[in-house]
């Protein structure tokens, strides 16, 4: 496990430099200066870079050139940091890929202005995209406008999920079929779009682009499954950012949502107690993960999470044999097995 987790983090790392190049250059004309510096704080923190490394790998796999995905790469890491920069002012998390969140450093008002400055600034990389522009000609103005489309898509449904990720806390009725619906648009659809937005710029055929969408969508669901779990069995140092939060905001992951489900009356009351606690110590969260564990709840999440990952496995089967598709498959396996 850990040596194929290796294998897939230099996979992610080898489009880093050209994506960054990207990154930089277009946030290099911010000002005031202050804002530049709330806005590049984590891209230069370096995250994973999945999101992005999809989208070229995509591209790849479909046969697509490499450059002509590179800057929807960059766009689609950029609206991922926009929402983590307004996810940790939500969650009151102060430490963010192992630094202080922006919020934090710059104070809420100069975070929110961040976050949409780097919103904006991914459409303006989308748009700037100038596919091998001899050969294509109108194709790549469609190319541009199909991107467009699934990345602003892809922004309205975060923003609708971490609307229902809030409006679940204190809600202990909330069913599995809700929280998927919740972690679908969070999380999901923007790993979806950056799979789609491969296939799209790398011309793939509107049947591939529905099936690269969906194995998105599906390592997506898995994706975010493991962040709960990482959240309750990690460390601060490992995953960069704090463990236990989810407890403490009383969140409704799916290891809260089984547990509920399954528990007896006298498990259900107290975790329920827990959840709803204003200042949550390291002792309430050892004693929820007891809960957790009385009733399978974590190996059930990864039950579902693998799931999903078989899922996502069988639609690469469209795909002609490549690296870039080997690398799909390992990626999907890496999404349930990252320790970070
Ligand atoms: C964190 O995403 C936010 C979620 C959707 C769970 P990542 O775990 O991909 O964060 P970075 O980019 O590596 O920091
Ligand atoms: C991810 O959910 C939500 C986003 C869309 C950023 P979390 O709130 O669980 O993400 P982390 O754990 O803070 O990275
Ligand atoms: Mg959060
Ligand atoms: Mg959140
Ligand atoms: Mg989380």
């Amino acid at each position: 496990m850990d040596n194929s987790n290796n294998e897939v983090t230099k996979v992610l790392e080898q489009y880093s430099q050209e994506i960054n190049k990207e990154i930089k250059e277009v946030l290099s004309t911010i000002e005031p200066a202050s804002l530049k510096k709330a806005s590049i704080h984590l891209t230069k923190a370096g995250g994973k870079m999945l999101r992005p490394a999809l989208t070229v790998l995509v591209s790849e796999a479909v046969g697509g050139n490499k450059k002509d995905a590179i800057k929807s790469a960059a766009a689609i890491e950029l609206i991922h940091t926009f929402s983590l920069i307004h996810d940790d002012i939500m969650d009151q998390d102060e430490v963010r890929r192992g630094l202080p969140s922006v919020h934090k450093k710059w104070g809420e008002p100069v975070a929110i202005l961040a976050g949409d400055t780097l919103f904006s600034k991914a459409f303006e990389l989308v748009i700037n995209t100038k596919v091998d522009g001899t050969s294509l000609g109108n194709e790549s103005f469609e190319r541009i406008n199909q991107t467009l489309a699934t990345v602003a898509d892809a922004c309205v449904k975060i923003c609708e999920g971490q609307a229902f990720d809030m409006g679940f806390e204190g809600n202990f009725d909330v069913d599995e079929d809700q929280y998927i619906d919740m972690i679908f648009k969070k999380t999901a659809a923007l790993i979806a779009a950056a799979t789609k937005a491969g296939a799209v710029m790398g011309g793939a055929d509107e049947k591939v682009i529905k099936a690269m969408y969906d194995y998105g969508k599906l390592i997506g669901l898995a994706f975010q499954i493991q962040d709960d779990y990482l959240d309750v069995v990690s460390d601060e140092n490992a995953i960069g950012k704090p463990v236990g939060s989810d407890i403490a905001e009383g969140k409704m992951t799916l290891l809260v949502v089984k547990s509920l489900a399954e528990a007896n009356d006298e498990d259900k009351k107290r975790l329920i107690e827990i959840l709803k606690l204003d200042d949550t110590s390291p002792e309430h969260v050892s004693e929820a993960i007891d809960i957790f564990e009385k009733y399978g709840s974590a190996q059930y999440a990864y039950d579902v999470a693998m799931e999903n990952v078989e899922n996502a496995k069988q639609i690469l089967e469209i795909l002609p044999d490549s690296e870039a598709k080997q690398a799909l498959s390992l990626v999907a396996d890496f999404v349930v097995n990252r320790q970070n």
